[in-house]
């Protein structure tokens, strides 16, 4: 990619003035369908040049060329110089040697089931190696079943504690899911899982942990049996590693057809964002109205307010998904990005989050863009519980969407027996701006092939803004700092020798937790 900077673009006048000017309660509906889901588009701002210049800016960033690069597996991740090619995994023909590794999977799973074995499985990963599978597991998994599962991820040793707690070592499976099996999370919880097997005299400790890594041959020197280690490819992203084989631990302990049923739904995502025009094509709209929010209005933060408490997890999914990718601020030539790059993305199911911070959402200075997300049905017997979940959501929407002006406040307030007086005061606190940037996507209902429509969705819009903004989605040297400065810290906690300086806090404070008989 060669990009000049997004406000060198030709089309960047007109877009950025479009979307200033378009009316944010312009009354059109607006929705586009895309692999089952239902995208309402219209309580973003909208006009006809501000979509035309949407459409003039991705020709001018090469926007097709650049989808065919990912989706063909070419160099999209140049920083890294290599594809990003999750698609290739949900592909119902994908190329033999993800073919091949599916088959060895699935004959792992099909022995496990028929022998009955696995009473408990502990999923041991962090980031995408563990966020993908806890989402699943409580979407699908939160009806009985036989086997139980636990997720280990945080270095924390109480994490591991309780991860661990009650369960039988003889018929618990260990899986260690890493990408790279070098993150020192997964690979301390790990040691200390098989030193839990061991010390309850497990016969061969080893045969009960299976590793899932693009890195086959660091888990061999473990000593993990070969048929135990399931492989994946460095060019599948670690946050996209949900589509790998390390979907095992939602098949052991939900079912396979989960497995297969996302994989399938978001198979039929990438051919939407393949093949839709671009005016009706979700992942580019969402993507073009993410471009208005952050970097022509300045909206700091896109909220996530899932309207299902199956989906608590999709929040940190999708937080890692978005912030990984679009925490940058170069773009692929090392320039800085003149406008303001990725959201912050946070939230919570509602209508929890109702009570906890939608009232900032309603009628703080700052707000942010909401992405509302809904299932028409429920997979419960108790319709007025799922139509007051409806109804909510529809009314948290339409209040950040019509607002209430100062002067309905007022006749409210003297409709309810106030004095004029205390009328206009209590009506000025009663006002809400309204105007407030949100989409809203319904699922028929909470399916396999829906969630993984879903979160193709997301990925693929990321991928869109991505391009816009010129930058790389797909590394995180961020992460990758951070992670260098704790291995040196810890080896000094260690008492070991260390050449690095640090600031005197951070020195102050390496020496107090020193100080600390741990
Ligand atoms: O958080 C940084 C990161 O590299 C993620 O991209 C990844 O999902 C996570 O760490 C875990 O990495 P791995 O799967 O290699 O253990």
């Amino acid at each position: 990619m060669k990009p000049s900077s997004i406000t060198s673009l030709p089309a960047w006048p007109t877009f950025s003035a479009a979307a200033q000017q378009a009316d944010p309660l312009h009354n059109e509906l607006r929705l586009i369908d895309a692999a089952g889901l239902t995208l309402d588009l219209s309580g973003q701002r909208y006009s006809p040049e501000l979509a035309q210049a949407g459409l003039d800016l991705l020709e001018q960033r090469q926007f097709t060329e650049q989808r065919a690069t990912l989706l063909g597996g070419g160099i999209a991740n140049i920083t890294e110089n290599r594809a990003a090619w999750h698609s290739m995994l949900r592909q119902p023909a994908a190329i033999p040697e993800v073919m091949a590794e599916r088959e060895r999977l699935n004959a792992f799973i099909r022995e496990s089931d028929l022998a009955r074995r696995w009473r408990h499985i502990v999923h041991i990963g962090i980031g995408g190696s563990d966020w993908g599978i806890r989402l699943t597991v409580a979407a699908f998994g939160y009806t009985k079943q036989w086997r139980s599962v636990r997720f280990i991820a945080n270095i924390d040793g109480h994490a591991v504690k309780a991860g661990l707690a009650d369960l039988n070592p003889h018929d618990t499976l260990i899986v260690v899911a890493s990408k790279s099996f070098t993150t020192a999370e997964t690979l301390k919880n790990a040691s200390r899982a098989i030193e839990w097997l061991t010390a309850a005299n497990v016969r061969n400790p080893l045969e009960q942990v299976v590793a899932i890594t693009a890195r086959p041959e660091q888990a061999k020197k473990w000593g993990i049996p070969d048929k135990q280690i399931f492989k994946f490819w460095d060019w599948v992203g670690g946050r996209f590693s949900l589509w790998s084989s390390v979907s095992l631990t939602t098949a052991l302990s939900v079912s396979s057809d989960v497995v297969a049923g996302m994989l399938s739904g978001a198979a039929a995502m990438d051919k939407h964002f393949e093949t839709a025009p671009l005016a009706l094509n979700a992942p580019v709209q969402m993507a073009l109205h993410g471009l208005v929010n952050r970097s022509v209005l300045g909206i700091s933060s896109l909220n996530l307010a899932p309207y299902d408490s199956r989906l608590m997890h999709l929040v940190p999914y999708l937080q890692q998904l978005e912030m990984e990718s679009l925490g940058k601020s170069v773009d692929v030539c090392g320039e800085a990005v003149p406008v303001p790059t990725g959201p912050v993305v946070w939230g919570m199911p509602g209508t929890d989050a109702q009570h906890t911070f939608f009232q900032w959402l309603h009628q703080s200075s700052d707000g942010a863009a909401v992405d509302f997300i809904v299932c028409q049905e429920a997979e419960h017997q108790w319709p007025s519980h799922h139509q007051s979940l409806l109804a909510n959501c529809l009314a948290q929407r339409e209040a950040m969407l019509r607002g209430k002006t100062e002067a309905q406040a007022y006749e409210e307030c003297l409709s309810q027996g106030h004095e004029p007086e205390q009328a206009r005061w209590l009506a000025k606190h009663r006002t809400h701006q309204g105007g407030r940037a949100n989409s809203l996507i319904v699922l028929p209902r909470l399916s396999p092939y829906h969630l993984g429509a879903l979160i193709a969705l997301y990925e693929h819009k990321v991928f869109v803004q991505a391009v816009l903004w010129g930058i790389n989605p797909f590394d995180q040297w961020g992460v990758e700092y951070g992670k260098i400065l704790a291995t040196d810290i810890t080896n000094e906690l260690q008492n070991q020798p260390c050449a690095k300086t640090h600031d005197p806090s951070t020195t102050y404070w390496i020496e107090q937790f020193k100080a600390r008989d741990l």
